[in-house]
């Protein structure tokens, strides 16, 4: 498929997807999430990405759905839409390997939504977060009472979406929404940084780290712990667990698969 809405880097086992309509602040079009969904099932694939990265092009993430779309809405065009923009956010959740939200700028709306689908959100100093859908009579549909409460809680979740107003990187970090806040200069560079280090480290520990916290979280503490023990045992069938502990050893770095 060739893309016009987004662009699609790889290089040293990190892919980047960037939302590319910034004119538009990336709103989220029909056609910008087909071509969206493309790039993730092309991830999929390729046993070379280790590492994806989202972000915007401009001063935005994405400042949610196109809400010209909304104008033709009748409540099955409006549920096609959201259940293609749940498959989206399932598609990336089912990746396994690590999947970060760089947001550079506006994530609103649908844009929060395909964040929080990622493994964790890194912002901008000068980034701005919210689900503002309520000032548009209508309610996030791409995830964001679900994913949203699940991170920060019912009750901040509830204060967001109801009034729908905007946090800013800092308050996003402290409600936990946001793991790691980067000066807006520096922060692709920062994110650059992270992804590299995440890509030396070893394939099948980082995927049993991933399954085990995302299978474990909506399991009871004892099935959820026996499901890391599997998780666990599984690392000894790649060498990069020994070879880990012998590096640590011989004081040298590991070279993992
Ligand atoms: N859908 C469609 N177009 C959008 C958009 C969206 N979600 N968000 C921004 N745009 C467009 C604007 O219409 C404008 O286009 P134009 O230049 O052709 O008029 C362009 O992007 C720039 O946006 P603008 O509003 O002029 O920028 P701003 O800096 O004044 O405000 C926002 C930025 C993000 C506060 C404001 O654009 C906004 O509130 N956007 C909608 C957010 C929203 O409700 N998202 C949830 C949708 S379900």
């Amino acid at each position: 498929m060739l893309y016009q809405n987004i662009l699609f880097d790889q290089e040293a086992g990190v892919a980047t997807i960037t939302f590319n309509r910034p004119d538009k602040l990336n709103a989220l079009s029909h056609e910008m999430l087909s071509e969206f969904k493309d790039a993730v099932a092309r991830v999929r694939q390729d046993p070379e990405v280790r590492v994806l990265l989202l972000t915007g092009a401009g001063r935005s993430f994405i400042a949610g759905a196109d809400i010209k779309v909304f104008l033709d809405f009748d409540p099955l065009a409006a549920r096609a839409f959201a259940a293609s923009a749940h498959e989206t956010g399932f598609a990336l959740e089912a990746l396994e390997i690590p999947v970060i939200a760089c947001v550079n700028g506006f994530a609103l709306g649908g844009g929060l939504e395909m964040a929080m689908a990622c493994d964790f959100i890194y912002a901008a100093d000068t980034a701005r977060l919210g689900q503002p859908e309520i000032n548009l009579g209508i309610i996030p549909g791409f995830g964001g009472t679900q994913r949203l409460a699940r991170l920060v809680g019912k009750g901040a979740a509830k204060e967001m979406v109801l009034t729908g107003r905007l946090v800013n990187a800092a308050e996003a970090k402290a409600l936990g929404l946001v793991a790691q806040v980067f000066p807006t200069d520096t922060f692709m560079a920062e994110c650059l940084k992270v992804a590299r280090s995440l890509a030396a480290k070893g394939r099948v520990s980082l995927r049993a780290a991933k399954q085990a916290i995302d299978r474990g979280f909506d399991l009871d503490l004892k099935n959820a712990c026996l499901l890391e023990v599997d998780a666990f045992a599984l690392c000894f069938a790649s060498p990069d667990a020994h070879e880990g502990a012998r590096a640590f050893l011989e004081k040298r770095q590991p070279n993992f698969l």
